[in-house]
């Protein structure tokens, strides 16, 4: 049976992420896709409308868990280096580091964005009707436009690299059959595709 913690021969690291960061990762993907198609359904609801109004609210929940799910990620990134995948080499491993950092970063950006923009209209962030987050830190009205036309912007950037970073890892997997997805997977998927072949 392989060990969760099973080391690659060649680079003497781990085969693949420990359980937190495989949670944390798939938990990061599903919340940033349902933050943006709420964003992207509320366009076609009625304004003022009942549905509108839960998509945001939806968008806003979201938007919390996801800078929970976030800074747990961080931590837990920091905490468990040591066990983490050897990178790509040449390249295509700069690449993907790239593109690594960069989720990151976006996603920072993305969150500081979400909340300065309510804030900069002087509301809170609510938890559906479980809690809501005042303002933390004054806002001045005069950036709102500017903070939504950034959240906007950054929204597209984030689903255009993710999707790229998504589309390589699919591509590593079907075309170059290296593993490098199930780096991302926990451990008995890698089982049943070794039991399979
Ligand atoms: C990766 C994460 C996120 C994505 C992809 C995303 C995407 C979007 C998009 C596409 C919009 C619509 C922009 C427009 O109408 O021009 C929006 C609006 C908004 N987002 Fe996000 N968002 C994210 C995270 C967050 C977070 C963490 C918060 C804070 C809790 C947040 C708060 C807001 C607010 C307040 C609005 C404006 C809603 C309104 O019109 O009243 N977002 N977001
Ligand atoms: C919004 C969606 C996503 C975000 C923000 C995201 C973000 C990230 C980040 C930041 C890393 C680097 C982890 C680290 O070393 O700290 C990573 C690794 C990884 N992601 Fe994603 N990801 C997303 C969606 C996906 C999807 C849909 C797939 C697969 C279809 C995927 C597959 C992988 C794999 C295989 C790795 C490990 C790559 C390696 O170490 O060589 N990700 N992801």
């Amino acid at each position: 049976m392989t060990s969760v913690y099973s080391i690659n021969a060649n680079t003497q690291s781990p085969e693949r992420y420990n359980r937190g960061m495989i949670l944390l990762h798939w938990a990061t993907a599903a919340l940033v896709l349902t933050l943006f198609l709420s964003a992207e359904a509320w366009d076609f609801a009625e304004r003022g409308g009942a549905v509108r109004a839960d998509l945001k609210l939806v968008h806003y929940a979201a938007g919390i868990i996801l800078t929970a799910v976030f800074i747990c990620r961080i931590i837990w990134r920091i905490v468990s280096a040591k066990s983490i995948p050897a990178a790509e080499k040449g390249l295509m491993g700069a690449v993907a580091k790239c593109a690594h950092y960069g989720l990151y970063l976006g996603l920072i950006v993305q969150i500081a964005l979400g909340f300065s923009w309510r804030w900069s209209q002087g509301r809170a962030v609510d938890f559906f009707n479980f809690f809501s987050i005042p303002p933390l830190l004054p806002v001045s009205s005069e950036y709102r436009h500017l903070l939504g036309d950034l959240h906007s912007a950054i929204a597209w950037i984030i689903i255009v690299v993710s999707t790229l970073h998504a589309v390589a890892a699919l591509f590593h997997h079907f075309v170059i059959k290296d593993g490098t997805l199930l780096k991302m997977m926990p451990a008995h998927a890698k089982a049943a595709q070794s039991t399979s072949r």
